[in-house]
């Protein structure tokens, strides 16, 4: 996608988070629910979806793949299913923008297609590594090829058969899973992952609700071959991931209460809160009574002094996206926060080690990047310019340290924040945060 216009937010101190508010649907679960919804058969009807541009991604993708689909109208899809082998060969390349997991999901799902596709997308997602779903579903008798250091564009050409396997992943990915997962739906016998940690499930329990032959017990992972999916209603929970901007902002702000409504709480998802309350932060949580599916609640947060924790680190696969909140907590804590066991943070849409500890430090805050982690040591904050390097949560994280700086902030690179969080400036703004988007041609 080429830009042409580049953003920049400017957030002035003095601001307070209150009031409600609703935060936009899950990015993963809309992903989850177009790729799924396409290949189902009949009608399936979203509630909830997330119109920023990574799930708009994917939808523009499955419509190039010849599945019709209705809306986004006010969160709404209607998704005409063609079943498993109903995918139509795309004209020209899938252009999936910022978005990894639209990369790493359709990989794994056009690997067992009889049809040829090629996937690319914006200077970030071309640098990011691929070979995590590229070998595995080579080992199935896939044929991709990428760049020689293994980036996109991915080429993705027809075999015979994929071949079910037995694999290990080597680091914690849902987006990895979710890829074998999908292929493993056109494999001759069964597929079986092996995680190292938990991670995020919504590819599992989708599958299984649209009728899917899916097995859990406890780090493994199985799929089979399925006469085919059913569509059926699919309603996305508020985004767990844009809820963690608010729940740092009104923890770390000097006064105001703030409720989020229809958040997401699937316990794969909720590190975030867990290590927030392990610091102090008073964020009471109210489950609601949901069926099957995701499980959703109301979350409500008062300021509260924050104190640094040493991060557990089986808690950081279940926050892998949180964490450019979670610096901006530590580095107004008490003390010193240190994290370890993250080194997939390096890889992200921004090498978020590196990015958050340049822009702490320009902020006056005391933050050593390490290899898989980073210490941050809580201080007084400073007003400053920040890069945020075209990475959304980098942005939206720095905006809340504008309700504690001393003076104003300036984040440069702000243009991805409509990948996941269209509207976070109205928004974030409605509730108390001074803040204003700036927009330049680039
Ligand atoms: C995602 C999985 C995570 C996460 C990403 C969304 C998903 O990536 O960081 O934002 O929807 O499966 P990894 O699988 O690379 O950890």
């Amino acid at each position: 996608m080429t830009e042409t216009t580049e953003r920049r937010f400017i957030v002035e101190p003095g601001g307070t988070l209150t009031g409600t508010l609703e935060v936009p649907g899950d990015k993963s679960i809309s992903h989850r629910a177009v790729m799924l919804g396409a290949i189902a058969e009949g009608e399936t009807a979203v509630s909830g979806f997330l119109d920023g541009d990574d799930a708009m991604a994917t939808l523009a993708a499955l419509r190039a793949l010849g599945v019709v689909i209705e809306g986004p109208e006010q969160g709404r899809l209607r998704i005409q299913g063609v079943g498993l082998s109903g995918l139509r060969e795309a004209s020209g390349a899938l252009d999936l923008g910022n978005s990894g997991t639209s990369m790493r999901l359709l990989a794994g799902l056009l690997a067992g297609q009889p049809f040829a596709s090629r996937l690319i997308g914006d200077r970030s997602l071309m640098r990011r590594p691929m070979q995590r779903v590229t070998e595995p579903l080579t080992r199935m008798g896939a044929s991709i090829a990428t760049e020689p250091d293994g980036t996109a564009p991915l080429t993705i050409n027809p075999v015979p058969a994929l071949e079910g396997i037995d694999y290990a992943l080597p680091m914690p990915s849902a987006q990895v899973k979710s890829a074998l997962l999908l292929a493993g739906l056109y494999a001759r016998g069964d597929t079986q992952v092996t995680e190292p940690a938990v991670t995020r499930d919504h590819t599992e329990r989708m599958l299984e609700a649209l009728g899917a032959d899916v097995r859990v017990a406890g780090s493994q992972i199985r799929v089979r071959v399925t006469a085919g999916l059913r569509g059926g209603p699919v309603a996305v929970p508020g985004d767990i991931s844009s809820a963690a901007f608010f729940l740092v902002g009104a923890s770390i702000a000097g006064a105001g209460t703030l409720t989020l409504t229809n958040v997401g709480l699937n316990p794969t998802r909720t590190g975030v809160i867990d290590i927030l309350q392990r610091m102090g932060a008073r964020i009471h949580v109210e489950r609601e009574q949901t069926g099957a599916g995701e499980p959703v609640g109301t979350l409500t947060v008062e300021p509260s002094r924050l104190q640094g924790i040493v991060i557990p680190p089986d808690r950081v696969p279940l926050a892998i996206d949180e964490f450019p909140a979670i610096f901006i907590a530590a580095a107004c804590a008490e003390g010193e926060t240190v994290l370890t066991g993250a080194e997939e943070l390096r890889v992200k849409e921004s090498d978020r080690i590196a990015v958050m500890a340049d822009g702490l430090a320009t902020l006056g805050i005391e933050a050593e990047p390490r290899p898989d982690g980073i210490r941050i040591v809580g201080g007084s904050m400073h007003g400053g310019h920040i890069d945020a390097h075209g990475d959304h949560r980098i942005a939206m994280a720095f905006a809340m340290a504008g309700l504690i700086a001393d003076g104003p902030i300036r984040i440069d690179g702000c243009s991805e924040v409509d990948t996941s969080f269209p509207g976070f400036v109205e928004r974030a703004g409605g509730a108390g945060l001074r803040i204003r988007s700036e927009t330049e041609a680039a």
